[in-house]
């Protein structure tokens, strides 16, 4: 298992991610607050925070036992009864009917032969007019070489999207610097998207 842990220390204290962000941006446009999400891979809770904050039920999961003991004491106590917290990994983890699946750089670290069955388990639960947000890694990405991992082609990620209105669908390309990380290079895509059909 990768160093979660480390990583978590690392981003605490990080603001959500703008994927999640537009994503509340775009209910709050149709006068939707406060419905319930699921924050797949929730890891230390930024976004989980953010939903929260802004009158959100959350059912947050991930895979790293430590995750939630980040998470739990920055909840204000008021808030306390609107999350859910769940230590499952992707293959196992079950997804409720939802108004939103946040799955902030989330996804690429499920195992390619549990990937198709955690997508149609998200697709499934989340309503008509409800939102996936969140970044797929892609096929040029570094990391797509390992075999744990899955990365998606822009066309891949299109075909996912069947059924779905992308509202966002940012694609980054870039190198981190030698002294970061050596080497990676990095390819992602940003995004949100509405299902289609009426609640
Ligand atoms: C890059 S972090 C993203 C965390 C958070 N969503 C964010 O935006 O910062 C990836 C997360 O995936 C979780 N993870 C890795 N492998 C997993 C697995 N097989 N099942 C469930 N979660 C897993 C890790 O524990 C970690 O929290």
């Amino acid at each position: 298992m990768q160093d979660w842990p480390g990583y978590f220390g690392a981003v605490m204290g990080k603001g959500a991610r703008e994927t999640l962000v537009a994503a509340l941006d775009a209910f709050a446009r149709e006068g939707f607050t406060g419905g319930l999400a699921v924050d797949v891979a929730a890891g230390e809770g930024r976004d989980t925070l953010e939903l929260l904050t802004q009158g959100w039920r959350v059912v947050a999961t991930d895979g790293h036992p430590d995750a939630f003991s980040f998470l739990w004491p920055r909840v204000p106590e008021v808030l306390k009864p609107n999350l859910t917290a769940v230590v499952v990994t992707f293959a196992d983890m079950q997804v409720p009917h939802c108004d939103l699946v946040n799955a902030s750089f989330a996804l690429p670290f499920c195992e390619p032969r549990h990937f198709p069955a955690l997508w149609s388990r998200i697709v499934a639960a989340i309503r008509p007019g409800g939102r996936i947000a969140g970044q797929f890694f892609g096929a040029r990405d570094s990391w797509a070489s390992l075999p744990d991992r899955t990365h998606h082609t822009r066309e891949e990620v299109l075909t996912l999207l069947e059924g779905f209105e992308i509202e966002m669908m940012n694609e980054e390309e870039r190198d981190d610097p030698p002294d970061v990380r050596n080497p990676k290079h990095w390819q992602l895509f940003h995004v949100v998207a509405r299902k289609s059909g009426r609640w």
